[in-house]
């Protein structure tokens, strides 16, 4: 069972529950688990539509801290009092435009977890790295510097350079940065695959050894593809 996790970003008003509607009535999927990541704003209303459904619901970034002074931010139990299963944490946009640190990225994990929510800990290498070729190098750092000290995550291996580009790694390079990845995980930890993912390359990419599934932008914001997409899980 591969994990198929969309992630909006900032798009989605209340109409877009249209397609949650679209991926509840698809119905269970034999070979894909489904996760749903919204903006905050519609994560209540997503979460209770989806319960009891084979659809889960997440959230897409949290604060370390379970309250407090932080104008605008919110926090790890608030959202899974609004219904979020799981928190992606440290996604490239995080760290590259609001200079998020694996320090902190891992406080926001490790809050994640104190709250019950599974963290999606991504990281990734710039283009700039990998023709340093310290891809590895860099994917060691930010395991080390970012990982909860305990506690079950997932992880996304999410190139920067990928990342709504419409360019991937070849999977020659998916598979050797997803061992290198393993190499430093618990050996029941998903790592999933994000960047770029499309209905056209996620059979190729899904079949790849090490990828537990994926994590996918924007082909995640119709059903449509983000279902084609599920349909090539394994
Ligand atoms: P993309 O985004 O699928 O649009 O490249 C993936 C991500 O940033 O998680």
């Amino acid at each position: 069972m591969q994990l198929i996790a969309g992630n909006w970003k900032m798009n989605g008003l209340l109409a877009s529950i249209a397609e949650l509607e679209a991926l509840i009535a698809s119905g269970p999927h034999p070979s894909a688990a489904l996760l749903l990541c919204p903006p905050a704003t519609l994560l209540a209303s997503f979460a209770a539509r989806a319960r009891g459904t084979h659809v889960a619901i997440g959230a897409q970034d949290c604060h370390p801290e379970p309250c407090g002074a932080f104008t605008g931010d919110l926090s790890a139990p608030m959202l899974a009092d609004a219904g979020a299963t799981h928190v992606i944490v440290g996604h490239s946009e995080r760290r590259i435009g609001h200079g998020e640190t694996d320090a902190l990225v891992r406080r926001k994990a490790e809050a994640a977890l104190a709250a019950g929510l599974v963290p999606i800990v991504c990281i990734g290498e710039t283009l700039e790295d990998r023709e340093a070729g310290q891809t590895l190098a860099v994917l060691a750092r930010q395991l080390q510097g970012s990982l909860p000290s305990s506690g079950a995550a997932i992880v996304a291996y999410e190139p920067v350079w990928a990342i709504g580009t419409g360019r991937t790694p070849n999977p020659d390079a998916i598979a050797a940065a997803h061992a290198a990845i393993a190499d430093h995980l618990p050996g029941d930890t998903p790592i999933l695959y994000g960047g770029s993912v499309s209905p056209a390359n996620a059979p190729a990419i899904l079949a790849t050894p090490g990828v537990g599934g994926a994590l996918v932008g924007g082909a995640s914001l119709r059903a449509h593809d983000f279902l084609a997409i599920a349909g090539a899980a394994r």
